[in-house]
């Protein structure tokens, strides 16, 4: 199972096995992982589920969707070239190793 590495903004990190199927953000929300909202429950209409992917791990991931980058400009933290919305990051085998950064606040 993809081991995927949440660190929150104070510095507290957590390594979690998240299941091939799910999403980022559902292997935050299920494990109580500080800075992860969801409010929308992953349906891209609330930016709640913004994360920074660690710039050593952006080549485990598939370029952002167009209504991703359209939703990413509703962070209630500063958007950034690595920012992504983790409802949609699906996770796969190929995600073994992930790291993202959760911001100061959802909203
Ligand atoms: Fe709402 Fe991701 S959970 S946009």
């Amino acid at each position: 199972m993809p081991k995927i590495t949440y660190v929150s903004s104070s510095g507290n990190e957590r390594s979690i096995d998240v299941p091939v199927g799910t999403s980022v953000m559902r292997g935050a929300v299920f494990n109580d992982v500080e800075g992860v909202v969801a409010q929308c429950g992953g349906n891209m209409q609330c930016a709640t589920c913004h994360v920074y992917v660690d710039e050593t791990t952006l080549d485990k991931l598939e370029p952002r969707q167009p209504g991703e980058d359209e939703m990413l400009d509703f962070t209630a933290c500063t958007r950034r070239p690595n920012s992504r919305l983790s409802c949609q990051l699906k996770v796969t085998e190929a995600m073994d190793g992930l790291i993202v950064h959760t911001p100061e606040r959802q909203d």
